[in-house]
């Protein structure tokens, strides 16, 4: 995701935050930005691309400046550019701000303030944050007009703000984005990520939501959003750049695991529409009323995305009627897809570069199919290519393996079976009950990955098999599939996701006391089927690991071991019933000494045929 850092110091601030900003370029970003108070005037440079773009720009321009803020970007609102990169300036140009989040009613504040007479220079977002400082400070003092401004902010913010009339004062204020201030010796630099400040410091304060922080040379003061003042802890970091990167977990995978809370947050916000039990998703709004008309859909795409199709189809299928099918992006490509203007063509992919992705879209397109994309990677090739889409903002995904990426394409296809189904016969009281389960799935995650270390001891229980079984039925075949691929990928143990059912028609001839099988197994419409599967399994002595519903006291019964899940409704429980197994594999590939984040052969972004 987007990345800040400022300055403000007795150094040169131009050097330390584009230093800053190549720290953070691991996140993965599309423009970057800077803005210093030289002379009492504001210098803002912005370049699209990477940090040596902007460095290039900036060239040998000296530019003197103690105090600055620098941003890259990875484009949420608004496609990458130079107009669009922060920092964000007012109209008079006395202020000019870095944002990280999402400002959900920005479209609504800009109205207002363009009736007051702002003039808007972006698309961004953030953007009206610096004209609402800019109303405000009519009136009040630059700290009074951050408060009075944040006051009317509807969203996630991680910000921080120059005043050309405060020449020797930054403010910073989080909500839902992390800052944290580095504090050296009579210097602070503010970052969005520790990685930017190693570096230079080891002692750094953790900003929490709805805290601010009035920065000057002297030093820093932290205050609520009501001008209350706070004691904050100075902590000691003790990481070092890798570390940092990682946020203190040993892999990047880890931490794209545990971030999934959070990016299923992001991949719902200001999507949600309660009282009307329906999806707002405004990537789709010009392509609505073809939406409508349209009888059949198939999902392309590769590897994990491709199992989050097949998720889809089920969601879709059930809850907006329309016939799906799901296909390999390399098989569709050339074979002979039979396609009318009422079939829609959706590609999901994280990267929106995979090749076979990409021509199978381009063939839709030919054919005259509506195509739209469900992608990770903002202006990615496949995001500009479709007719329209909905964008995960899951953030950069740095693991080979996919986590975060899919939990967040499922997210996103339950919104859209919501929204297809509401614009068909779902009932009103249906699609509310699909919003209020997904609202609870953050919290529900963050239960399972409590038990993280008890899904480490069953890893290691398991760590010697070379071989393993991956079962379950409908919505959790392909969970079946998606598990199996995890433990492929970064263990290199040979898996297999079969669908239950199925199970009796050639794999169970493998089973042996040597051949665990894992069964995902909730309390849903296919339990009974599930634990006929599991008897079968146990009479052959295979050992067996599942996946059930807390509180399902039978289960333990047919299992040798159980990781339980809590009760969503049956199209979400694979968002739920995934997460053990990305632990599980993880955990394996680590026992097993390989480097989970770069398995071997793999690549994250598959770009060629
Ligand atoms: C590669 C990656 C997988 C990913 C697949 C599809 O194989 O290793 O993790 O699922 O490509 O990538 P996409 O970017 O299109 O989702």
């Amino acid at each position: 995701m987007c990345g800040i850092v400022g300055y403000i110091g007795k150094k040169q601030a131009v050097p330390i935050l584009l230093d800053g900003l190549k720290r953070l370029e691991y996140r993965g970003y599309d423009s970057a930005g800077i803005s210093v108070i030289a002379n009492g005037k504001m210098v803002t440079t912005k370049a699209t691309g990477k940090v040596v773009e902007l460095e290039n720009k900036i060239g040998s321009k000296r530019i003197e400046a103690n105090i600055g803020i620098a941003h890259t970007r990875w484009a949420t609102h608004g496609k990458p550019c130079d107009k669009n990169s922060h920092p964000h300036g007012d109209c008079s140009g006395d202020i000019a701000l870095v944002h990280n989040g999402i400002i959900e009613n920005y479209l609504e504040l800009k109205n207002q303030l363009q009736q007051k007479g702002h003039k808007f220079s972006s698309e961004t977002d953030s953007e009206v944050v610096a004209h609402l400082i800019e109303e405000f400070s009519k009136k009040n003092d630059f700290r009074e007009a951050v408060l009075e401004s944040l006051k009317l902010i509807k969203g996630t913010y991680g910000l921080a703000i120059l005043n050309k009339k405060y020449p020797s004062q930054m403010i910073v204020a989080r909500l839902g984005s992390p800052l944290i201030l580095g504090v050296g010796k009579d210097e602070v630099i503010v970052a969005s990520d520790a990685s930017a400040i190693v570096q230079y410091t080891d002692k750094v304060v953790y900003l929490e939501d709805g805290e601010v922080a009035i920065i000057n040379t002297e030093g820093y003061e932290v205050i609520t959003s009501k001008n209350k003042q706070i004691e904050k802890k100075v902590s000691t970091l003790d990481w070092n750049m890798e570390q940092a990167q990682k946020n203190g977990f040993a892999h990047f995978m880890l931490k794209e695991t545990f971030e999934q809370p959070e990016t299923i947050k992001n991949a719902m916000r200001g999507r949600l529409s309660k009282e009307d039990g329906m999806a707002k998703l405004g990537g789709l709004r010009d392509v609505e009323d073809k939406l409508k008309k349209i009888n059949r859909i198939i999902i392309v795409s590769c590897g994990t995305s491709y199992n989050a199709g097949l998720i889809g189809e089920y969601m879709i299928e059930e809850y907006a009627g329309i016939p799906v099918e799901v296909e390999y992006a390399s098989e569709f490509r050339y074979r002979k897809p039979l396609l009318d203007s009422k079939t829609a063509v959706i590609a999901i992919s994280q990267s929106g570069e995979t090749a076979d992705t990409l021509a199978a879209i381009r063939e839709a397109k030919n054919k005259g199919a509506l195509t739209l994309g469900i992608i990770n990677t903002v202006s990615s090739t496949i995001a500009r290519e479709t007719d329209a889409g909905v964008y995960n903002h899951a953030g950069p995904e740095i693991g080979v393996a996919s986590t975060k990426a899919f939990t967040s394409q499922l997210t996103i296809l339950a919104l859209l079976a919501v929204f297809l189904g509401r614009q068909r016969d779902m009932s009103l009281v249906t699609g509310q009950r699909i919003i209020s389960e997904l609202e609870k799935i953050p919290n529900q995650i963050e239960k399972i990955l409590e038990k993280h270390k008890e899904i480490k001891k069953i890893a290691k229980k398991y760590v010697g098999f070379s071989d393993f079984l991956y079962m379950g039925r409908k919505y959790n075949f392909p969970i079946a599939l998606e598990g199996a691929l995890k433990i492929k990928e970064i263990s290199y143990v040979h898996a297999e996701g079969y669908a239950t059912g199925e199970m009796k028609h050639g794999p169970i001839a493998l089973i042996d006391a040597s051949f665990p099988s894992l069964f995902i197994v909730p309390k849903d419409s296919v339990y009974d089927k599930n634990v006929s599967g599991m008897q079968e399994i146990k009479a052959r002595s295979g050992k067996i690991l599942a996946i059930a519903t807390k509180g399902d006291t039978e289960i333990s019964k047919h299992a040798d071991d159980v990781i339980y899940i809590p009760k969503t409704l049956e199209m979400l429980t694979p968002l739920l019933s995934v997460i053990p197994l990305q632990l599980l594999a993880y955990y394996v590939g680590v026992y097993r000494g390989f480097d989970v984040d770069k398995p071997r052969n793999l690549a994250k972004s598959v770009t060629v045929e």
